[in-house]
């Protein structure tokens, strides 16, 4: 196992990126004739990732050399891997209301301004290029194409600066920048830490693997996706109360710890799982778990497709990458495991796709213990049928 401990872990690419303004250094900002634009969620909580170093080394969004580099060799331009362009997109109407040099204001839906650009480039891409060496396919049924397809033909590119961090509401408890994790971190006296990114409630195969990763290091950082999800993902706040419960019951308090990841969720499989444990780096773990199908939707990657990319990266990401085959309970064992541990046939393991979870809990009925804690079970049936 690498060697790598909070001591000597970097930012990915240097130091941890700080772009958020005071607000001393806002008020005197020279606000008159400032072009503004709206920019969807998923740009928001961009700008926020930006903006308090989770996105470290980035400092605004990709201009087109960057941008080029990452969808056709998954490095930044000056060759640090990165996978996933992280880009601004407009309509040609709005990029033609913009000249470079501008200083444009970024504002959310709900008319707040989250952030500042300085408009270095505005530039045309390729959907189907992004589409296929981002997500594997140019399928528009893919969520992450279909965003891909919806968004603006134009990529605005420029340094920011995060002026409101959006409001995480109910999660505020829950949220905590890369500063603060790595200084908790380093409080805790936790010199190994894994990070576990989710987007589902935390089932027995989840726990399984965390815990097996847990037995190796000082410490867990549960840190769910909350950003935007397809709709048929179980909501954030739904799942929010699942984590607390699972944790408050079956996990050791003083080697666990809960915050969000207020990023979208793009559904890239292996390309996102590279995303993924750069932006826990950042965040001050040493570790990341990267496990069946990760980040997957559908049939589009193969089960282990994730795990074989990243490997090739794993010297340079500089985090060492826990990766687990697919875990489920075995009756006969009478516990969970992997075909690395269980010698049974099939037919005694438990398994349960996440439509038929969802489908069960919407009827009220509750996935058997073998494969759901029954208190997160609890939570997602009265949860969803709240929801509904
Ligand atoms: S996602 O964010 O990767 O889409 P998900 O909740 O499905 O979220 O998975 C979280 C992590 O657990 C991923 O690393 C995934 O590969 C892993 N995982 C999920 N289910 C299993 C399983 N049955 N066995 C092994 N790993 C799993």
């Amino acid at each position: 196992m690498t060697s790598i401990t909070q001591t000597n872990l970097q930012a990915h690419g240097g130091p941890l990126v700080n772009r958020e303004l005071s607000e001393e250094e806002w008020k005197n900002v020279d606000k008159e004739d400032l072009q503004a634009i709206t920019v969807s969620p998923w740009t928001v909580s961009d700008i926020e990732l930006i903006g308090i170093g989770g996105f470290s080394p980035l400092t605004g969004f990709m201009g087109k050399e960057d941008y080029l580099s990452v969808v056709n060799k998954t490095r930044l331009a000056n060759g640090l891997v990165w996978s996933i362009p992280i880009t601004l997109p407009v309509t040609r109407e709005e990029a033609e209301q913009l000249n470079i040099g501008d200083r444009v204001l970024l504002l959310g839906e709900d008319g707040i301004t989250y952030g500042v650009l300085d408009l270095e480039e505005k530039y045309e891409y390729d959907k189907a290029l992004e589409a296929q060496n981002v997500y594997g396919t140019t399928d528009s049924a893919h969520p992450g194409v279909k965003k891909v397809y919806e968004k603006g033909e134009v990529y605005l590119a420029g340094p920011i600066h995060l002026v409101n961090r959006p409001d995480h509401g109910d999660f505020a408890d829950q949220y905590m920048d890369p500063k603060e994790t790595r200084a908790m971190f380093a409080d805790l006296g936790w010199k190994t830490i894994v990070g576990f990114q989710t987007r589902n409630p935390v089932h027995r195969a989840h726990e399984y693997i965390q815990k097996c990763a847990l037995e190796a290091v000082d410490g867990l950082l549960l840190n769910p996706l909350v950003g935007e999800t397809k709709s048929d993902d179980i909501s954030a706040e739904i799942r929010m109360e699942s984590y607390k419960v699972i944790l408050e019951n079956y996990y050791p308090k003083d080697r666990t710890r809960l915050v969000i990841y207020p990023a979208a969720m793009r559904y890239a499989g292996p390309k996102e799982a590279i995303l993924h444990a750069i932006v826990r780096k950042n965040y001050g773990c040493t570790h990341f778990i990267v496990g069946r199908d990760h980040a997957g939707v559908g049939d589009y990657y193969g089960t282990y497709e994730a795990q074989e990319l990243i490997s090739q990266y794993e010297e340079e990401l500089g985090i060492g990458i826990f990766k687990f085959e697919h875990a489920f309970y075995c009756k006969k064992c009478g516990n969970m495991g992997t075909a690395k541990t269980c010698p049974h046939d099939k037919e005694f393991h438990v398994h349960l796709s996440g439509t038929k979870v969802r489908e069960m809990l919407r009827q009220g009925i509750k996935p058997p213990a073998e494969f759901s804690r029954p208190e997160v079970a609890e939570v997602l049936i009265k949860g969803m049928q709240v929801q509904e």
